[in-house]
């Protein structure tokens, strides 16, 4: 059989070693270069990567289609593994409000910040919610991204988190974006609990999470452990309740207070615990001893202008497989562009641009547990192949805010070209 694609002449790069497993520790952010190097996909999938012409001409046929990537890099299409895709309304008019140093927690305990992008995700019709998220994921995609995982948490009532999660449904059928769900009933404490908050933590576990789990809409059930959010005993209830039902876990924690979330990701081996800007050494020791993936939120940090920062270089010692994600949101991060994310993690997190590739390419599919799909160049995984007009990953850092993605092969079909969205 015969190639469809060959991608000729660009410089290839990929994670190295057995590609389905993250890179941690002395191993991460090291990177295969072929330059000049050519990748040959067939149907759905990749079928060769090599750096001799002679190997890839073996495979091509009259009808494989040649594209030149000279002058480009060629990579595995981003993996955004954190983001609350499935929401209506921005919150720009709050911007006045944060610039002027009021406190986020602070906004949302007055009703404001993830409360009124509830209100207007409850109000909105599920056809409108859908454009809107079929806009989000146009726009990742022309910036490189091919697999994202989407929360609810803007409904806060059953029917309205249903909504939610079935409009991510509908996107992933429609969109060539992978879309992978996770119910995120544990975002915020709806208005009308506010005096009775254990009576909404029932509905979560008694009537959210077995909807959920029956009508097959959710694969990761994740919990905001916060102050003003939810507790620790709040968040292990509800995580129990989701695990029973055959969900895995993840959690936001330690993002704006210590309150130690991502022990609790340790204690009930969860897949990822994400943010862990304030997370000890010890509760890191703890994660890396459970397998627990980091999930680092750089533009987050940013945006709500943290000065402190994770500890990255202890993730590393510790073996910890640190991911990168947008946190694609109306509050903290309207960044659905994992290029400007991967150059956040260099500026402010001091990842190199290496190890911010690795990060937010097999990294990030480990954190979502697809790393046997996605997230790199590898004979057999899906062509998923994005090109970007750059010379070299420190190039993709330096230009930050720039859009530099000019082709992107989604599952071996080209989706995007010369910058723009196409087919499918
Ligand atoms: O990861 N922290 C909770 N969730 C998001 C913010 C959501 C919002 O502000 O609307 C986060 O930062
Ligand atoms: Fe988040």
């Amino acid at each position: 059989m015969k190639a469809d694609y060959l991608i000729a002449n660009g410089r290839v790069i990929t994670t190295r070693g057995s590609s389905s497993h993250p890179q941690t520790g002395p191993a991460f952010g090291i990177i295969e270069e072929l330059a000049p190097g050519y990748v040959l996909t067939q149907g759905k999938h990749i079928v060769k990567v090599t750096a001799s012409l002679a190997e890839a001409r073996e495979l091509c046929g009259p009808n494989t289609q040649e594209l030149d990537a000279t002058g480009m890099l060629v990579m595995p299409g981003y993996v955004d593994c954190h983001t609350h895709l499935s929401f209506a309304g921005w919150r720009d008019s709050e911007l006045g409000m944060r610039l002027s140093g009021v406190p986020y927690l602070k906004i949302l305990a007055a009703g404001g910040g993830i409360i009124s992008s509830v209100m207007k995700t409850r109000a909105a019709a599920q056809d409108e919610l859908f454009q809107f998220v079929i806009e989000g994921l146009d726009t990742m995609l022309t910036h490189g991204t091919t697999t994202v995982e989407a929360k609810s948490g803007y409904g806060l009532t059953t029917d309205d988190e249903v909504k939610q999660l079935r409009v991510l449904k509908t996107a992933d059928e429609h969109h060539p974006v992978d879309i992978i769900r996770t119910f995120m009933g544990a975002h915020a404490l709806p208005p009308e609990y506010t005096n009775s908050r254990a009576d909404y933590v029932r509905l979560i576990i008694d009537e959210m999470l077995p909807e959920v789990a029956r009508l097959g809409l959710a694969e990761f059930c994740d919990c905001f452990c916060e102050d003003k959010a939810f507790s620790l005993a709040e968040g292990r209830a509800i995580l129990n309740a989701a695990r029973g039902l055959g969900l895995e876990l993840k959690i936001h924690a330690d993002e704006i207070t210590p309150l130690g979330g991502a022990g609790l990701a340790a204690e009930l081996n969860a897949v990822s615990a994400e943010h862990l800007i304030y997370t000890d050494r010890a509760d890191l020791k703890r994660m890396a001893e459970a397998n627990v993936a980091a999930v680092l939120l750089p533009a987050t940090a940013f945006i709500l202008r943290v000065e402190k920062k994770p500890l990255v270089k202890d993730m590393i010692e510790l073996g910890l497989t640190i991911a990168v994600s947008s946190d694609y949101n109306p509050g903290t991060s309207p960044i659905p562009n994992m290029q400007l994310v991967q150059a956040f993690a260099c500026y402010h997190y001091g990842l190199t641009p290496a190890q911010a590739f690795a990060a937010s390419t097999i990294n990030a599919a480990h954190a979502i547990k697809r790393s046997m799909v996605c997230g790199s160049l590898e004979v057999g995984k899906i062509a998923d192949i994005i090109l970007l007009k750059a010379p070299s990953l420190d190039f993709v850092a330096y230009h930050l805010g720039t859009n530099l993605v000019r082709t992107v092969i989604k599952a071996g079909q080209i989706v995007v070209e010369e910058g723009v969205r196409c087919n499918g």
